[in-house]
């Protein structure tokens, strides 16, 4: 059988005495999605963070990709993140002095693979491909959501994390980013980890998982 793109075992998570999650068991595949949904504050951003390896847990391990990220530093974890991870944060973390063809092109340079063509025709799926030259601060929210996912899909990731990528978007250009997302893993492969408040988003992955804080629970 071929090997999970993620595989999470016993992951907890604590802050001091008080515990986020205990024993999250989950398995992603080359070309599945799944959505995650969860009340606010259950700890759907932090398990995202701890896929990609940004942030630390007390208990259980992370693979991505074969390689168990507890046994990488920093260094190692950054370079696979560069690799095979697309992150679409929930708060963008787009920069700010950067137009956003750059800002879509950086993971492509931190690869010193540059491509223009391939920037253009990734703006142009999100319907911004008249917007590369104009900050971020002359965007709207929902534009600004937009870059933050052209930037995730830009170098093709394994994997694709994306925490409420639909939250700041009208239903239309919602269901056009989810398509965009969801094509990702048919057509080239990906695996699509999806945090959702959205009923219908959560309806359009392969598997739907709910977090609490019990663990995580398929339905
Ligand atoms: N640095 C921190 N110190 C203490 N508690 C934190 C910290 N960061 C997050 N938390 C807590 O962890 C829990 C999970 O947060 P989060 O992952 O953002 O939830 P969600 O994304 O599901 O809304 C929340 O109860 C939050 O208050
Ligand atoms: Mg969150």
């Amino acid at each position: 059988m071929a090997e999970p793109v993620v595989d999470v075992s016993g992951l907890a998570k604590r802050y001091g005495e008080g515990t986020v999650f205990d024993s999250v068991n989950l398995r992603v595949m080359a070309g599945e999605s799944v959505a995650i949904v969860g009340e606010s504050g259950v700890g759907k951003s932090t398990l995202l963070n701890c896929l990609a390896g940004l942030d630390s847990w007390d208990a259980g391990e992370v693979r991505l990709c074969g390689q168990p990220l507890s046994a990488l530093d920093d260094t190692a974890r950054a370079l696979l993140r560069r690799d095979r991870v697309g992150f679409v944060f929930q708060a963008f973390h787009v920069l700010p002095h950067l137009d956003v063809a750059q800002n879509v092109a950086l993971p492509l340079l931190l690869q010193q693979r540059p491509d223009g063509a391939r920037v253009a025709e990734v703006l142009r799926a999100v319907g911004l491909g008249a917007l590369g030259a104009r900050l971020p601060q002359q965007l709207s929210g929902g534009q600004l959501q937009r870059v933050a996912i052209a930037r995730a899909l830009v170098h093709r990731p394994a994997l694709i994390l994306a925490d409420e990528p639909t939250g700041n978007l009208d239903p239309t250009t919602a269901t056009q980013v989810l398509d965009l997302l969801l094509a990702q893993t048919r057509e080239h492969g990906a695996a699509l980890v999806l945090v959702t408040h959205s009923d219908h988003a959560a309806t359009r992955t392969n598997r739907l998982l709910r977090l609490s804080a019990q663990g995580i629970t398929e339905s």
